[in-house]
């Protein structure tokens, strides 16, 4: 069996590689000549946990291809699979071009029956304009069908959730459709949920979405344990226990971010809009982030005089721990508030800096200056102010006398709720945390 993948990003480059770990023959393929160099050399163009490995032992093993040469790939494959990016437009509607793009070229070089599988995330009904779409451009006489086969993987974990996902969705017209899929997930060993492909289009969004609340409404009963003197991380332990809720994503903190949960919420709202239905739910939702993401700053604003030549220290900069994203990050938007207010931030992140440098040069701004540090201990030293904007483990470890002796003053704010209240206060640290 040939398998295609169209696009390198988190979802084709993971999807590609772990097809290939199961014996197929896979061909990715890219716009970026860089980026495929790279590739072929076993070098992953994101960091994530035992992607290069499986890269390198499949190129070695000859079942993994990297090429811009898209009509050599598409030619003659069983399986197109479609991971191109869907971004936010300014709307909030998911854009669409890459998949037209790539659905384009499929017609136009398809040589040999084919199934086009569509990964991506995107709207419902989307598949279908898809396959339309094909059909309008076919040059060859040859029947090209699509389906949707979401993906769940989340980023810092994503080899380990592709291998053992949770279960796969699959959504077909038609029973070859779904035959073949079944087929080219055997190897994998998981659940297989077959269903219409609208339904699994709605599938992706319906969970991203209710995860999201998840979070927004732990953040929103966070808020209020502040007020009435409860701490969310009690409240999350007493909620856990009850499996109707279950025990993960009620972590409250500063925001989600990343590249899905914001894009989504965002997306399904817009698709509920034009269908004339307001999704009351998650608009709650995204509202309840974009106001959680800043709240620390704000409430260090109210303890401040001025951030006007301070030193202040931020920890972590990526959107999670485990990966070197930023986008949508909660760092940024306060990055941009502190650089604004004239702080001069000393950052520190494992992974990150690379991308936040993009995002945020180093020197000096109008107002404040931007420094990236190698070390915790670098970002501490003499720091009027500490901000904490991801949980990775080295950060998580930092203890409360570490804060005190040496920063200049010991006042830290933690989004991620890393650290003991009562140790921190026992320290002499002055610490502000989410919903505690
Ligand atoms: C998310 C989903 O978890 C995946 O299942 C999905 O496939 C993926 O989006 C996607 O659509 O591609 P990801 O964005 O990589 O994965 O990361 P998550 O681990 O879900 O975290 C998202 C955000 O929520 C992060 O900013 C994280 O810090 C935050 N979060 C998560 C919390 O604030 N609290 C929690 O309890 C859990």
């Amino acid at each position: 069996m040939k398998i295609a993948v169209a696009g390198t990003g988190y979802v084709g480059l993971v999807a590609g590689v772990c097809f290939a770990e199961k014996g197929y023959d896979v061909t990715c393929v890219d716009i970026d000549e860089k980026k495929i160099a790279m590739m072929r050399q076993g070098i992953s163009p994101i960091y994530e946990e035992g992607l290069e490995e499986l890269m390198q032992k499949n190129n070695e093993r000859g079942t993994l291809h990297f090429t811009t040469d898209y009509v050599d790939a598409y030619r003659d494959a069983d399986a197109i699979f479609i991971g191109v990016g869907t971004p936010e437009m300014p709307d909030g509607s998911a854009n669409l071009s890459y998949i037209a793009a790539v659905s384009r070229q499929i017609a136009e070089v398809v040589e040999k029956d084919c199934l086009v599988v569509v990964k991506s995330t995107v709207p419902v009904g989307t598949n279908d304009k898809v396959e339309q779409f094909i059909k309008d451009f076919l040059v060859h006489d040859v029947k090209v069908e699509v389906a949707s086969n979401p993906e769940f993987l989340a980023q810092g974990t994503a080899v380990h959730d592709t291998l053992y996902a949770a279960r796969i969705i699959i959504g077909t017209q038609s029973r070859e459709a779904e035959e073949l899929l079944k087929k080219i997930y055997e190897p994998f060993g998981l659940p297989i949920v077959s269903v219409k492909r609208r339904s699994a289009e709605m599938i992706k969004y319906a969970c991203n979405d209710f995860l999201a609340l998840k979070i927004s409404y732990m953040n929103d009963i966070a808020n209020l344990c502040e007020l009435v003197g409860a701490d969310i991380t009690d409240v999350a332990k007493g909620m856990s226990y009850d499996e109707r809720i279950g025990a993960r994503f009620l972590n409250a903190g500063i925001g989600f971010g990343g590249s899905c949960f914001p894009k989504d919420t965002k997306a399904l709202k817009f698709l509920a809009r034009e269908h004339g239905y307001q999704l009351k739910t998650v608009e709650a939702c995204v509202d309840v982030n974009s106001t959680q993401k800043t709240r620390l700053f704000m409430k260090a604003k109210e303890r401040m005089i001025t951030f006007s030549g301070l030193k202040v220290a931020v920890l972590g900069l990526t959107f999670k721990s485990g990966t070197d994203d930023l986008r949508e990050a909660p760092s940024i938007d306060n990055l941009k508030l502190l650089l604004g207010a004239g702080a001069d931030v000393y950052a520190y992140d494992p992974k990150g800096e690379e991308r936040a440098k993009a995002l945020f040069p180093e020197g000096k701004t109008e107002e404040g200056t931007m420094k990236y540090v190698s070390s915790i201990t670098e970002a501490l030293k003499g720091a009027n102010i500490c901000f904490v904007f991801t949980e990775w483990a080295e950060i998580k470890a930092v203890t409360p006398e570490e804060f005190k002796e040496n920063m200049h003053t010991p006042l830290v704010y933690d989004g991620r709720n890393l650290y003991h209240p009562a140790k921190m206060k026992e320290a002499g640290v002055e610490y502000y945390s989410i919903g505690r």
